[in-house]
């Protein structure tokens, strides 16, 4: 059986999720009707200090409506240059809402709220696009699964607030930065109008997310999700599988950390260019490779031979996600398969 660390997306439905998803009671969700999707949107919200949630098939779809309550057609969303909503989404910002996108570049995924606050512009009509709002992405994926500072990311809503700018929060793993940091969900939740979270990457069920924000906002996105073709039936099936996600799945998140850190660690100790371990703060392990002599493509072809599955994401930048069905005894076998495929023939 190949050790899968190309996502934490890759999980199975535990037994007892399983379990929790055959017994839920359900209703059709289009009319409002299904208590188990009622409660999960409900319990989110409370989570994040909002008035209401959305239950989405996806995380992309949650961003995009929220988005899309965020910034009229014809404004600009902005974003830093390695986040999902611009590289992941497909262009979803202007096929579908008409929003165009500008990036402003990081280190690691590393919010500087000046950073952010240099490129907006907002009300810049009739001449410039003006500036509707800005997303921030937590942890951040393609930086590493960066934790953003809490600090930053105050500073950047109170000044983004100010200059009627709106906030975003793609939180697919704001369970990571809450684990890793200590910060509340209460506290990431109160610098943002619109927050998105998955319920299956790290809290490992098989599909669902919820948009959150204001009752407002969600009725408005409600109407978009049925528009899109994602208003869903007994679909309480999967919001229990959220449920007993958010119930059993967030603590042992530590777990997946510390297997990270371990893989770092290991291969920092073989060659420190390829990782710095004191960087990899939640389950994601980006590996540089440009002064090693091997391409991630060949990594990942000879750690799968090997019975590894990596995800390469850029010529020189392998990826590997733990999650909650990988083990010590995986990760230690991880490492060894890595250390090997690592030596430059
Ligand atoms: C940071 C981030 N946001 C959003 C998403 C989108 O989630 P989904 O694949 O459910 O659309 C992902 C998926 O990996 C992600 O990593």
């Amino acid at each position: 059986m190949a050790i899968d660390l190309r996502s934490d997306t890759v999980t199975q439905p535990s037994e007892a999720m399983r379990a929790a998803i055959a017994s839920a009671p359900v209703g059709d969700d289009v009319y409002g009707d299904d208590p188990t999707v009622n409660s999960l949107e409900e319990r989110v919200a409370a989570l994040f200090g909002k008035e209401a949630g959305l239950f989405c098939p996806t995380g992309s779809l949650a961003n995009q409506l929220a988005i899309r309550t965020l910034v009229k057609p014809g404004e600009e969303l902005l974003v830093e240059t390695r986040s999902h909503i611009v590289r992941a989404e497909l262009g979803a910002a202007a096929t579908f809402s008409g929003i165009t996108t500008r990036t402003w570049p990081s280190k690691d995924g590393l919010l500087v709220a000046d950073d952010a606050l240099a490129i907006a512009h907002e009300n810049a009509g009739p001449y410039l696009v003006s500036t509707a709002a800005i997303a921030v992405e937590n942890t951040h994926n393609f930086g590493g699964g960066t934790v953003q500072p809490i600090a930053e990311i105050e500073k950047l809503a109170t000044l983004a607030h100010a200059r009627g700018i709106a906030m975003h929060l793609d939180g697919a793993r704001i369970w990571n930065a809450h684990v890793a940091s200590g910060t509340s969900f209460t506290e990431f939740g109160k610098h943002f109008d619109t927050i998105s979270v998955c319920l299956s990457k790290g809290l490992g069920a098989p599909i669902g997310s919820v948009m959150l924000s204001t009752k407002a906002r969600v009725a408005e996105a409600r109407i978009w999700r049925k528009r899109y073709g994602a208003g869903m039936r007994q679909v309480g099936i999967l919001a229990a599988a959220g449920h007993y996600a958010l119930d059993n799945n967030i603590n042992r998140l530590a777990e997946d950390h510390a297997r990270a850190k371990k893989i770092a660690t290991a291969l920092h100790a073989m060659d420190s260019s390829l990782v710095d371990p004191a960087k990899v703060e939640t389950n994601i392990v980006g590996l540089d490779l440009s002064k090693i002599g091997i391409s991630a493509a060949d990594l990942a072809a000879r750690c799968k031979e090997a019975g590894l599955w990596i995800s390469a994401l850029g010529p020189h930048y392998a990826r590997l996600v733990t999650h909650l069905d990988f083990s010590n005894s995986q990760c230690d076998q991880a490492i060894e398969i890595l250390k090997r495929a690592l030596v430059v023939k």
